[in-house]
């Protein structure tokens, strides 16, 4: 994709059929993601890139492995929780190299979570052939077993789940603007990485193509919609909900104490989940020393960054691609 070198600065490729922009180094993993094993067991967490990814995945890990805060605080969530095609962004010479992280997920112990920001249909098939499953697993949940998800383990009804979380176009906008310049790999202007975000241009295309495809599916009984706003808004609700989806119970403590671990500020003071340690690999440059992975954390943090005409024109375009989806902005 010509147009969009400067947005990253190794360059970027389309990916067919629906034509979303991607990492060249892609080519070299894609049949492995699309073949992929799918355990019955997984949790898929799903996300166009900053919205609310690791915020996610540090709840869910945690409500996962009862509440394992010992754990959480001596490995690293990229590890316990790892970034299925993280090896499709490296490749440059000068970009930092990671491992096989398609094998990380293919070792990891059960039960997995799994995070991706693939859009829907580059994720692996077996995320969607073992559907019908999930029906029984419903069906049994409100009969029998619904404080029992080991017996539906072991009975094999349980089926994979995905989260997804999507969050306003605008903040996203500058989120990605930011960790862009974080990573070292773009040097442009706001006004230009904004207009390339709303033509789709930077890594996983276009938000709102991404968003509305899990729009579609989110009331089926294996896909839980949660949004950043939702979980600033109010995080005990989100956590409730997601551990109800979760078939996991939570006492009033036990709810407390995971909100405050979750907390902005617990986050962005935590070393096994604030990625410092993926950030101290990457040469630096002058203009993003002073950025951190936990940078605002905010609702509305896009009124301070952007200009009324470059809010403008993502509200226009967020109009255009929800119209008649029923989609609801928080
Ligand atoms: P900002 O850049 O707006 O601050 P992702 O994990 O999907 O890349 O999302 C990163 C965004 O989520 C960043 O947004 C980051 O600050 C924010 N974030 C991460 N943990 C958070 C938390 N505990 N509370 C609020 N925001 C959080």
């Amino acid at each position: 994709v010509k147009s969009n070198d400067n947005i990253y600065k190794y360059g970027l490729i389309k990916v067919w059929p629906s034509g979303c922009t991607f990492y060249p180094e892609y080519r070299n993993h894609a049949q492995r993601i699309r073949d992929l094993e799918v355990r019955a067991d997984d949790v898929w967490i799903v996300t166009y890139p900053k919205c609310g990814t690791t915020w996610t995945q540090e709840m869910v890990w945690l409500l996962m492995n009862n509440l394992d805060y010992e754990k959480a605080g001596k490995i690293l969530l990229t590890e316990r929780s790892p970034f299925i095609e993280y090896s499709c962004l490296s490749g440059s010479e000068d970009l930092f190299q990671v491992g096989d992280t398609v094998a990380e997920v293919e070792e990891l112990k059960s039960p997995r979570v799994v995070k991706t920001h693939l859009p829907l249909e580059l994720l692996p098939k077996q995320l969607w052939t073992v559907k019908p499953k999930v029906r029984t697993t419903t069906y049994c949940k409100s009969l029998l077993f619904s404080q029992f998800s080991h017996i539906q383990f072991f009975l094999g009804l349980v089926a994979q789940q995905i989260i997804y979380v999507a969050r306003g176009a605008k903040d996203v906008a500058v989120s990605y603007f930011h960790h862009h310049r974080l990573w070292n790999c773009y040097v442009g202007t706001c006004e230009d990485f904004v207009d390339a975000f709303i033509e789709g241009y930077p890594g996983y295309g276009s938000l709102w193509d991404h968003i509305l495809e899990f729009w579609k599916i989110r009331n089926e009984p294996y896909v839980l919609f949660n949004t950043f706003e939702e979980m600033k808004k109010d995080l005990p609700n989100v956590v409730q909900r997601t551990a109800k989806f979760l078939n996991k119970s939570l006492n009033c403590q036990q709810l407390q104490k995971l909100c405050e671990h979750l907390s902005f500020d617990s986050m962005k003071n935590n070393p096994w989940v604030n990625h410092d340690d993926e950030l101290g690999k990457i040469a630096r440059s002058t203009v993003n020393v002073e950025e951190r992975f936990m940078r605002k954390g905010q609702v509305g943090n896009w009124k301070s960054e952007l200009t009324p005409q470059q809010a403008e024109k993502i509200d226009k375009w967020t109009d255009e691609k929800i119209k008649g989806t029923g989609y609801v902005l928080h």
